[in-house]
């Protein structure tokens, strides 16, 4: 997919780069991200929403994946930003996003996050709760300012996807109850306040959905509450934002539709809804980041030692795992790869691929058929560019990896390989001498 091939040597290449040359280069393990196919899933998104002639956001969800390179390279395609924390707020900062683009996420957002946003001239914060909506009315009378805001509703449809990623059920600790007066009440709270300007309504019903019934079901909903509120306090919702959750093919045996589809979906929906009901169409706002960055990472790996347990598995060790990739160990996740300096090779067994943490659960593919593996040989991971990197971490004081950039031939160096040193950086040591 995306710009993979297998090139004259039998090596995978990646953007018109040798992914063994950037292995040699960059070290392993290493996330090389395809730039032309992220830029094809971001244009993808827009262009349903032009052909069908409507204001749209393409809020980029940066958990998915959050650096200075992928934020940059998201202005460039003229897409929003999503950001949850004073972390990934400070980053899209730094990488120069429009402030006025930026939408602040979250269900616990302290002081000092809304202040940040407020002092930076954030384009929108996604009010999660009744806590919220009093602590940034407070904010933003202090800061003499009309805060653009969206409500976040919990609309009750569960999507079918992994138990740990639901979160637009009922018994959520996201957002505003749709249906028992929490959400009606915090619009009126909003309305009465000279210091809020709420924009319209915001719900995300999951992650990792394959089917776009979920989506419809939700849209549904905000529209018939909308025209509830149009009636019962005359306002009238400027956006609508149906959140992310898009799926991504990771193995063969995952059916997802193709990343517009659901856009021209959910399109369909709105425009159904807003004749049924007379409402003026609003602006759709959408915040894909599995879908947008997910298939474009592929993560290299070397391989090193190799354990027999006779008659019943092989286990083939990498020099990363669940520090770099946490999602087979969290959710099951399933990934597939090949060996990147010999992908046409024939297979010859199946293994299982371990990680190198102190963790029986540290194994990224059970079961994988390979050719003949051996020290020295890279194994090549797909789909590793959402919530790979983004949920990395140092258990077992492993390093994070580097990140690289290739597009035409080219790569870039994105994000540094951490360092011994860097691991330590933040260690205060003893005063006291302890030994002596
Ligand atoms: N908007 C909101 C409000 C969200 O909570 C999320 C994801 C997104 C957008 C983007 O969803 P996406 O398009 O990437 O599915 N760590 C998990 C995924 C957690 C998703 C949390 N919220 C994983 O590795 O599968």
């Amino acid at each position: 997919h995306g710009t993979s091939r297998v090139n004259e040597r039998g090596h995978l290449e990646i953007g018109g780069v040798d992914t063994i040359e950037l292995a040699k280069t960059y070290g392993t393990p290493l996330y090389v991200y395809d730039v032309a196919l992220i830029r094809k899933r971001a244009r993808a998104f827009k262009q349903t929403f032009e052909k069908h002639g409507l204001r749209a956001q393409v809020a980029y969800a940066s958990k998915a994946f959050s650096a200075i390179a992928i934020v940059q390279l998201m202005a460039e395609e003229g897409l929003s930003l999503d950001v949850v924390s004073g972390g990934e707020l400070y980053t899209a900062l730094k990488a120069g996003f429009p402030v006025e683009r930026i939408h602040f996420h979250g269900n616990n957002k302290s002081r000092e996050e809304l202040e940040m946003a407020l002092r930076a001239g954030i384009g929108c914060i996604v009010v999660d709760n009744f806590y919220e909506l009093s602590l940034l009315e407070q904010l933003s009378r202090e800061f003499e300012r009309k805060t653009p805001i969206l409500l976040r509703v919990t609309p009750g449809i569960e999507a079918h996807t992994h138990d740990y990623i639901l979160t637009g059920q009922e018994d959520s600790k996201f957002g505003f109850d749709l249906h028992n007066g929490q959400a009606d009440e915090a619009l009126k709270q909003a309305l009465a306040s000279p210091h809020l300007q709420v924009l319209g309504i915001h719900c995300h019903i999951g992650s990792q959905i394959f089917e776009a019934t979920g989506f419809v079901l939700a849209a549904k909903k905000l529209f018939e509450k909308l025209a509830a509120w149009r009636d019962q306090y005359r306002f009238v919702a400027e956006v609508v934002n149906l959140g992310g959750g898009f799926g991504i093919r990771y193995t063969s045996e995952d059916d997802p539709l193709a990343p517009e589809q659901y856009v021209e979906e959910i399109i369909q929906e709105v425009k159904r809804d807003v004749e049924m009901f007379s409402l003026p169409m609003p602006e759709i706002w959408i915040e894909p980041g599995r879908s947008l960055v997910g298939d474009a990472g592929t993560t290299i790996y070397s391989i090193g030692s190799r354990k027999e347990v006779p008659n019943i598995r092989q286990y083939v060790a990498v020099d990363g795992g669940m520090s770099d990739n946490i999602r087979p160990a969290l959710y099951e996740a399933k990934y597939e790869a090949v060996l990147a300096n010999r992908v046409l090779d024939e297979k010859e067994e199946v293994v299982s691929i371990a990680g190198k943490c102190c963790e029986s659960g540290d194994m990224l593919i059970w079961d994988l058929p390979l050719p003949k593996a051996e020290a020295g040989d890279y194994l090549a991971v797909f789909c590793t560019g959402a919530y790979g990197y983004a949920m990395a971490n140092n258990y077992n004081r492993l390093p994070r990896p580097a990140v690289v950039f290739v597009e035409n031939g080219e790569a870039q160096l994105v994000i540094r390989r951490e360092t011994y040193e860097d691991l330590v950086r933040l260690d205060v040591p003893l005063k006291t001498k302890v030994n002596k």
